[in-house]
């Protein structure tokens, strides 16, 4: 890619073994777990902290992931603050079925915000002197196809900035550009498009259920997931077009209660909706995840509809991967480490793409559904339910695989 601001006009020029476009998790997690073992990535991104802070995002962690942050010094505040989930719910034909991933597969997840795992991150860079800068500008990639490329970008306060790295790994996101430095002709991307959407609204209101509840209707999908004691967070599915000015507050109750209503009388406590807003998602995968000296890791490389909750999981497993493989690449084993990233990372990769539109499919229905289509996925929803086979595999799936060393 050609420099399209001259030289001269760069105000600093410095050195750093890794920069990292992105800092949100993956990125921050990335510069965490590099900066333990003594290698200091530079790691910036063209949001303001506050404003990744106040994005609402998935809440769902995995066990894995949850010990991690844990065990390589972040911080334990998921430990106090996050809830560990060992099972959770589905509701269809108006009844409830819980699936028990302790009893099943001897996992559970960790209801932590998206939002809080970016704090703690954030928080722990600063501790450990990291450098990262926030709400940058016209960001530049250059020469990742050569062994000195080099990442520009123009600071809140104007000066422009050069990094010359030995690697520039691209964290940044479903609208990534580093994904676009992989040349046309050599990437592959692969893609589902979702005739669906969803509304995710934050209420404040009591919790209505002690774990997640996945509702399938014949009105459509809902989740009801949680944030605080008096914050609720829950999503119900809506048209991709659908405006959130043509939602009140009395309308998303309603269809909300629709969507969980059943023969236990189970129903949503409700309150004052204070944010809401239209999700929309895709699954893509582009491939491959390296180009020269560029790696492509978390939502640049793929993404997934948000069912199942893999997104934020699958990006930290990415940095996990990525992390050693980064290491042996800067030391004596050269650049030929970096082929080791793709495979142990993609396996995984396709498997959540495999699980998240699965789980997608099981319980939302499309506009346009028929009698046939609606009695088939509740056909489908009893084989998860009412076989230790399916429930198992939920849990499994749900829950994480382990880490291929
Ligand atoms: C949440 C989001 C998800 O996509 C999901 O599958 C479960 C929970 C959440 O925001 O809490």
């Amino acid at each position: 890619m050609a420099a399209a601001i001259p030289a001269a006009a760069i105000d600093t020029v410095t050195r750093a073994p890794v920069a990292i476009v992105g800092a949100g998790p993956a990125g921050l997690m990335l510069a965490h777990l590099l900066g333990r073992a003594g290698v200091e990535a530079v790691a910036l991104d063209t949001r303001t902290r506050h404003e990744i802070e106040t994005t609402q995002r998935a809440g769902i962690l995995e066990a894995d992931a949850a010990r991690d942050l844990v065990e390589t010094g972040v911080g334990d505040r998921i430990l106090r603050e996050g809830h560990e989930h060992t099972g959770v719910e589905l509701r269809f034909d108006g009844r409830a079925h819980r699936i028990d991933f302790q009893g099943l597969v001897g996992a559970s997840t960790w209801l932590y915000p998206q939002t809080d795992v970016f704090v703690d991150l954030a928080d722990a860079r600063e501790r450990d002197g990291g450098i990262v800068h926030f709400g940058v500008r016209d960001t530049e990639v250059l020469d990742v196809d050569t062994a000195t490329p080099r990442v520009r970008w123009t600071a809140p306060d104007g000066a422009r900035h050069e990094v010359r790295a030995r690697y520039v790994v691209g964290a940044d996101g479903s609208r990534s550009m580093c994904r676009d430095l992989v040349p046309q002709q050599r990437r592959v991307r692969y893609g589902h498009e979702y005739p669906f959407a969803w509304f995710g609204i934050m209420a404040e209101a009591p919790m209505s259920a002690p774990e997640l509840v996945y509702a399938h209707s014949e009105h459509g999908f809902a989740l009801i997931s949680r944030r605080t004691d008096t914050v609720q967070r829950m999503y119900f599915q809506c048209d991709p077009q659908d405006s959130v000015d043509a939602w009140s507050d009395e309308r998303i109750w309603q269809t909300l209660q629709a969507r969980v209503a059943g023969e236990d009388g189970f129903r949503l406590q409700e309150g004052p909706v204070l944010e809401k807003s239209v999700l929309r998602f895709r699954s893509f995968v582009q491939e491959p995840m390296r180009w020269g000296s560029l790696l492509l890791a978390g939502d640049a490389a793929h993404t997934v509809p948000p069912t199942g909750a893999r997104g934020l999981n699958l990006a930290l497993h990415d940095v996990k991967v990525l992390a050693p493989v980064l290491l042996r690449a800067l030391g004596a084993e050269g650049a030929a480490a970096l082929d080791d990233y793709q495979p142990r990372a993609l396996q995984r990769v396709w498997r959540a793409q495999h699980f998240s539109s699965w789980m997608t499919a099981l319980l939302h229905l499309p506009p346009g559904a028929s009698a046939f289509d609606l009695r088939r996925q509740l056909g489908e929803l009893d084989c998860v339910v009412g076989t230790r086979a399916g429930r198992s595999h939920l849990a499994e799936q749900y829950t994480g695989w382990p880490t291929r060393a």
